[in-house]
């Protein structure tokens, strides 16, 4: 292990830290500032030359702050000989974006991608990408790893029975395949329109949901909307306990307040991104994805295969 080193963003150091410990790591040294005009300096303290380096950091809100100090670290460590630079980014922002569906819109997710290749980085490490595809927008390896055994553990400890798995949207399909697989639950999907960014409607739900406890399943909660809709529809159709694992917290504008005041039980979330005090909530629970990625840092630098990881849930 004496070639491996991790470096943290300003993003989630919490989670660098409690990765490094999985890992018995002491996490290497940089400094982060801001000059008076906003622009962004790294050092990296520790000697990287040869090093197999990895960098935490997730590109969550502020979205804009940490993709560019990111990049600059990892600009940094080319710059010092680093041998290898993974970029661990746990939540991928900017991933929503992923295609034309409007003239005139950008593709911000092969944005993303570009900057990160271009800065030096070798490889990536994330989790549970909004579209299984931005994995082609790399010309890099990509690891993409899945929250649904940290879930499972969880709900697993509730003895939860009479279970059907809910996908919020049609997109969320396959992700709601591989929970009600694993579950050994029905599956039913909402069918959703968003007519803005903040707002969405439910036009049908597929699938039998009356008498059922449900879990609600997705890859990112972010103003709360798909998911509350969703759970007063399901309500609507008769279901009993509603639950959801969203594995990316971003609980944007009054994300929070929705939910405390929605049909919800229980909202688990991971820590890819971190939750601030003031929304911290009775209703929302976190479970740390810190072992998952400690192991996969471990793999990747032994040159051992993940995909143990993750069998039979790839999507
Ligand atoms: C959409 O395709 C995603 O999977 C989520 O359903 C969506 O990003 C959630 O956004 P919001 O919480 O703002 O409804």
């Amino acid at each position: 292990m004496d070639k491996l080193i991790a470096f943290s963003g300003t993003g989630h150091p919490a989670l660098a830290k409690a990765i490094c410990k999985h890992l018995d790591l002491e996490l290497g040294e940089s400094t982060v500032i801001r000059f008076s005009d906003g622009e962004t300096r790294v050092k990296i303290v520790d000697n990287v030359r040869g090093k197999d380096v990895f960098v935490i950091q997730p590109t969550c809100p502020p979205a804009n702050e940490n993709i560019m100090e990111l990049l600059i670290m990892i600009d940094a460590l080319k710059r010092a000989s680093a041998s290898r630079i993974t970029a661990v980014i746990p939540y991928f922002g900017y991933a929503r974006q992923d295609r034309k569906d409007q003239p005139r819109v950008p593709i911000t997710a092969k944005l993303v991608a570009n900057l990160l290749t271009v800065a030096g980085t070798n490889r990536v490490l994330t989790m549970d990408l909004h579209a299984g595809q931005i994995q082609g927008f790399f010309d890099i390896p990509l690891d993409n790893l899945y929250a649904i055994e940290v879930f499972v553990d969880y709900f697993e400890k509730k003895k939860m029975t009479n279970l059907t798995i809910v996908s919020p949207d049609v997109g969320g399909i396959k992700m709601a395949r591989a929970y009600a697989k694993r579950f050994h639950a029905g599956l039913a999907i909402v069918d959703k329109r968003r007519n803005s960014p903040e707002e969405t409607e439910v036009m049908h739900i597929l699938g039998e949901v009356k008498g059922k406890n449900v879990l609600l399943v997705d890859d990112i909660i972010a103003t709360g909307s798909s998911l509350v809709e969703a759970a007063h529809a399901l309500r609507q159709a008769g279901a009993q306990k509603i639950f959801a694992a969203i594995t990316h917290g971003v609980l944007s504008a009054n994300a929070v307040e929705k939910i405390s005041n929605s049909e919800i039980d229980t909202l688990v979330i991971t820590d890819s991104i971190p939750l601030a005090e003031e929304k911290k909530s009775q209703k929302i629970k976190v479970v740390s994805v810190d072992e998952l990625f400690a192991e996969a840092i471990k793999r990747i630098h032994f040159e051992k295969s993940i995909s143990v990881l993750f069998d039979g849930v790839g999507r």
